[in-house]
């Protein structure tokens, strides 16, 4: 959304040193002073023992549960599902602070345009619930609804209606209030005739209508199904101002607190599933809507819960879309596990058949991790009594074990599999490893993702040193970006020792050159303002990871330069390194000249 562009740098600026943290999120949260910082329980996740800190000094928030973390407007965006210039402007009120809105037409035209589409949904919406509930056109779908269990209450709370058969029933009754043809094929809703007499006809014709609301329960789209066995089963709206539905998840509005509640989601694939779910109480329940699950659904997700159940149609299609759905969550940061729904069912129908306490039974305590969804599927399609078969099976099941970011669950996943294979341990865990190697360009992947994560860890357990091999020069890499964000002076200083592109890794150097932008820029050195510019997740994450952290050095000054020093050292062992090897070629070349010239370089760095 542009509107951030439109607000002024000036008043943002403004807005933020009125708005100071701890005051704002004491409106949210009860918060408690803890030596230099604020705790409490967190207000993104379930939690007993608070984890939620909040700096003063550094104007941040971070949770060292569930990660999230970032500034004011931050926390208001999250808190309030709000996108930035709507934070901003919930902040401006709150400090009172004025924002000249009619400065810029076009925004506000955009906005005006947002409004009435929204408002055009929702006369649609009622269209549609008042022919469903009065009109004999309906019959046959009250009585369809009737048979499928769904109760008058779930059909308002869910606000379902019914689209006559009539070609033009809902395009009179908008026209009639208002609205062009031409604004409603915009959203969606009707189509221009193609044969004929030119003009338009109703998208949605003798379906029943199920409203998609965003998060706020704001309608943003439509889907439609047939009473019978025609096609196609469902019809939706075509992506439009307000319809995205790669960014959309049905039901959240109503979902979102019970997700927040119980720590969990589950993620279901159809419209009937959700309503089917909510009906029985079971109200933590989001659909996908059919299509392949994407990263902004995860992320979506995200800012109720890490702890995610995938109970997806048991066919074919439901399988595959599990196993993608799966891998997508778990690169977004949630932890996933799977339901597999005996004899082919799927969530709606199992509920209708077996009562939601069963349906509960699965998802509490039948859920499969990924690994053992996966050899569940693969056992149903081999042999597992023939070399083949179980080498076939191992085949499909060692990738996902291989992506596996935790030793401990690795190992685990190994003895299963061997065990359910008659296999030694010892033979898929070469497999592993050898496919671990095979397939660089997957591994690099994931360990950026892991080496976020592990920042989390590290975070979690102050003073300890994060799993595998973190060398002398990493350390003092990230040491010096943590001192730098809370330091102006330190930017200084190892800019003038070491300039600013001393890091090797990317995600760093990133960091470091905004904040000497805001050095170069002579901007006020705000290092919680970077947020702001950050559209990238994992980079805003790993910013609010090394924010939330403290150096702990008696003697900073002298930390820093050991910092230095041991940065410098390991570029010049690097330059040595790769000196000695020119020699070598050098040697093998016989090249006396060039050996030489390479040797007296080589002298000046001992
Ligand atoms: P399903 O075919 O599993 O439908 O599609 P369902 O939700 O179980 O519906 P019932 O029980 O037969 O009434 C799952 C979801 O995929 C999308 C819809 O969102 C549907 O709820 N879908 C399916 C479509 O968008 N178009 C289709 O033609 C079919
Ligand atoms: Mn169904």
């Amino acid at each position: 959304m542009g509107l951030g562009g439109y607000l002024p740098d000036e008043i943002i600026d403004e807005i933020r040193i009125s708005n100071e943290i701890v005051g704002v999120i004491s409106d949210y949260v009860r918060l408690n002073k803890q030596g230099r910082n604020f705790v409490g329980l967190c207000p993104f996740h379930n939690e007993k023992t608070p984890s939620f800190m909040v700096s003063q000094e550094k104007q941040i928030f971070r949770c060292f549960g569930c990660g999230e973390g970032g500034n004011v407007f931050s926390f208001i965006m999250k808190r309030e599902n709000l996108n930035f210039p709507e934070a901003a402007r919930v902040l401006a009120q709150r400090a009172g602070i004025t924002i000249p809105e009619e400065d810029n037409p076009e925004e506000s035209a955009r906005l005006k345009e947002v409004e009435q589409a929204y408002k055009v949904n929702e006369l649609a919406k009622d269209f549609f619930q008042y022919v469903l509930k009065k009109h004999d056109v309906a019959k046959d779908a009250r009585s369809y609804l009737e048979n499928r269990g769904i109760a008058l209450e779930t059909i308002d709370k869910f606000q379902i209606g019914f689209a006559p058969p009539s070609w033009d029933g809902l395009l009179q009754f908008l026209n009639k209030k208002g609205f062009s043809a031409a604004k409603l094929e915009e959203l969606g809703l009707v189509l221009p005739r193609t044969k004929g007499t030119p003009g338009y006809y109703d998208r949605f014709r003798n379906r029943v209508i199920f409203p998609v609301g965003n998060v706020k329960g704001k309608i943003v789209g439509f889907g439609g199904r047939v009473l019978d066995d025609s096609l196609p089963k469902y019809l939706n709206s075509p992506e439009t101002l307000l319809f995205n539905k790669s960014h959309l998840l049905y039901g959240m509005d109503k979902a979102a607190d019970s997700i927040r509640q119980l720590d969990r989601v589950i993620i279901v694939e159809g419209y009937l599933d959700v309503i089917t779910c909510h009906q029985a109480g079971i109200t933590n329940v989001v659909a996908s809507l059919g299509t392949a699950f994407t990263k902004e659904q995860g992320k979506l997700l995200l800012r109720y819960t890490r702890e995610a159940v995938m109970a997806y149609d048991a066919d074919a299609a439901g399988v595959k879309a599990t196993m993608k759905g799966w891998q997508l969550l778990d690169d977004v940061g949630c932890r996933v596990k799977v339901v597999s729904i005996p004899n082919g069912k799927d969530p709606d129908e199992f509920i209708r058949r077996q009562g939601p306490d069963k349906f509960l039974e699965l998802v509490n305590e039948k859920t499969l991790s990924l690994c053992d969804y996966k050899t569940d599927r693969a056992m149903e399609k081999f042999d597992i009594y023939t070399l083949e078969g179980k080498f076939k099976i191992a085949s499909e099941v060692i990738p996902s074990i291989r992506n596996l970011s935790n030793e401990i669950e690795k190992d685990e996943a190994i003895m299963k599999l061997a065990k359910r294979l008659h296999l030694s341990p010892g033979a898929i865990k070469a497999e592993v490893d050898k496919n671990a190697r095979d397939s660089r360009n997957n591994w690099g992947n994931r360990d950026k993702i892991t080496g976020l994560r592990d920042n989390n860890n590290k975070f979690a357990v102050p003073g300890k040193a994060p799993k595998g091999e973190q060398d002398a020069r990493s350390r003092a890499e990230e040491s010096l970006l943590i001192m730098m964000l809370e330091d102006r002076d330190v930017l200084l200083t190892v800019k003038n020792a070491i300039g600013v592109n001393f890091s090797s890794r990317q995600e760093y150097l990133y960091i470091i050159n905004l904040l000497n932008e805001m050095l170069e820029k002579e901007l006020d050195y705000q290092p919680s303002a970077l947020f702001d510019g950050i559209r990238d997740e994992p980079a805003a994450e790993l910013l609010g990871s090394l924010m939330a952290r403290d150096v702990p050095s008696e003697n900073k000054t002298r930390f820093i330069q050991d910092c230095i020093k041991t940065i410098k050292e390991d570029e010049l062992r690097k330059k040595r390194e790769d000196l000695l090897s020119k020699m070598e070629e050098a040697d093998k070349m016989r090249d006396q000249d060039l050996r030489n010239k390479l040797l007296l370089e080589y002298s000046k760095l001992i």
